[in-house]
């Protein structure tokens, strides 16, 4: 079978390009690598010892990804392009809605101009808005809480749309909860351009000293030590979940929603001295305001998905931390110095 990656050099990609290998697809990375460099895609081939097709194309423009379509006859596309970072977002909206909104239209309209009608999409957690009620189960309400928020939930409502005209797609909406970790070689991991937004490539920049103290957005959260709690997710058991919805599309389930989560809250705390632990060291922190726009506590319930996909995270915290530690020590300027 062979899949059309989108975002392919990307961080989740990368990892799921392994996972896919491993099990026989032939794998077509599209990606403009905006975000990413094309040695993530050599080390992925490194590891695997199989080839990837790699091309350096822009979701944004048509043509180049008919033309693509043309060439390749693919089976399946896992669309991972997009624009991520929450506080940019609202800085430049506009960017948001026409890199991930264009984007996806594009290579929709591609898709079904060469009839190819199974796709995986990588939604997030972040469609739950605040979630009331936890842990959050994929019928709870949707509500955006900032432009990137907005674009992952007006893609899933176009795919309800075109699914509902059009039976003969096979759609999975994956609910990422929060990704961390790498592959366990050390070889390819995340490697965010800049000052990462996020706690764990933080932490992990801070135990590699390429910065000098983490900051604890709140501590004065309802939560048992004060700091926020999040569901993390080693980022090789999400890869292993994106080879279990290809394989459930091959069944011709329709639609199909799931939380990729462990169903297990870890506050910020949690994580830091599980960092230490991994790094061997103790690492500075001060505790800041809460960050605008925080929840204090998400995770998952992902029975639906252990029950339908046959696909459970098994990898814990321990391995999270140590597996990104792993990748930033070997890697210290990341992929591309
Ligand atoms: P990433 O930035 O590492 O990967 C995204 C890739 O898409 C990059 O390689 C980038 O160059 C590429 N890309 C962006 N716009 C493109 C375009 N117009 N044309 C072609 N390529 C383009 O991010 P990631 O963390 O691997 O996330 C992958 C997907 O998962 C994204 O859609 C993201 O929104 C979603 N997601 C990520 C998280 C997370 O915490 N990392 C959580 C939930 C959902
Ligand atoms: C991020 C995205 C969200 C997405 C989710 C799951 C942001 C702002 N939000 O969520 O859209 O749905 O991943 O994919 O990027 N923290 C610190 N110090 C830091 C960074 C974070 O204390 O330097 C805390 C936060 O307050 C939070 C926790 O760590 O409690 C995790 O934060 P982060 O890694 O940024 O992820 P989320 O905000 O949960």
């Amino acid at each position: 079978m062979k899949i059309l990656v989108t975002g392919g050099a990307g961080y989740i990609a990368s990892h799921t390009n392994v996972e896919l290998l491993k099990e026989d697809y032939e794998v077509v990375v599209l990606d403009n690598l905006l975000n990413s460099v094309e040695e993530s895609i050599h080390r992925v081939e490194a590891l695997t010892g199989k080839e990837i097709t790699f091309y350096q194309t822009d979701l944004l423009n048509e043509e180049a990804v008919d033309a693509i379509f043309r060439a390749e006859k693919f089976d399946a596309v896992i669309h991972f392009a997009g624009l991520k970072a929450v506080g940019e977002s609202c800085r430049v909206p506009l960017l948001y809605f026409d890199n991930n909104l264009t984007g996806t239209i594009n290579l929709l309209k591609c898709m079904d101009r060469y009839g190819v009608k199974k796709l995986v999409f990588s939604s997030s957690a972040t469609v739950y808005g605040h979630a009331k009620e936890m842990p959050i189960t994929e019928e709870a309400p949707l509500f955006a809480m900032n432009p990137y928020g907005r674009t992952k939930l007006i893609i899933e409502d176009m795919l309800r749309d075109i699914y509902a005209s059009d039976n003969s797609w096979d759609i999975a909406l994956l609910r990422y909860f929060n990704p961390i970790g790498a592959h366990e070689s050390g070889d390819i991991g995340e490697d965010p351009n800049g000052i990462p937004n996020n706690l764990v490539p933080y932490i992990a920049k801070v135990a590699v000293g390429a910065l000098d103290k983490i900051h604890v957005f709140g501590n004065d959260y309802d939560t048992p030590d004060g700091t926020g709690i999040r569901d993390y997710i080693h980022v090789v058991d999400l890869a292993i979940g994106h080879v279990k919805a290809i394989e459930k599309l091959s069944s011709n389930p329709g639609l199909v929603t799931y939380n990729l989560g462990t169903g297990v809250g870890y506050s910020v705390m949690d994580i830091i001295k599980n960092y230490e632990a991994a790094c061997g060291k103790e690492l500075p922190f001060v505790i800041d305001p809460r960050r605008p726009g925080d929840a204090a506590v998400c995770y998952s319930d992902a029975s639906k998905a252990e029950r339908e996909l046959g696909w459970t995270a098994k990898r814990g915290i321990k391995e999270m931390c140590e597996d990104s530690w792993r990748w930033q020590s070997k890697n210290p300027q990341g992929y591309s110095k």
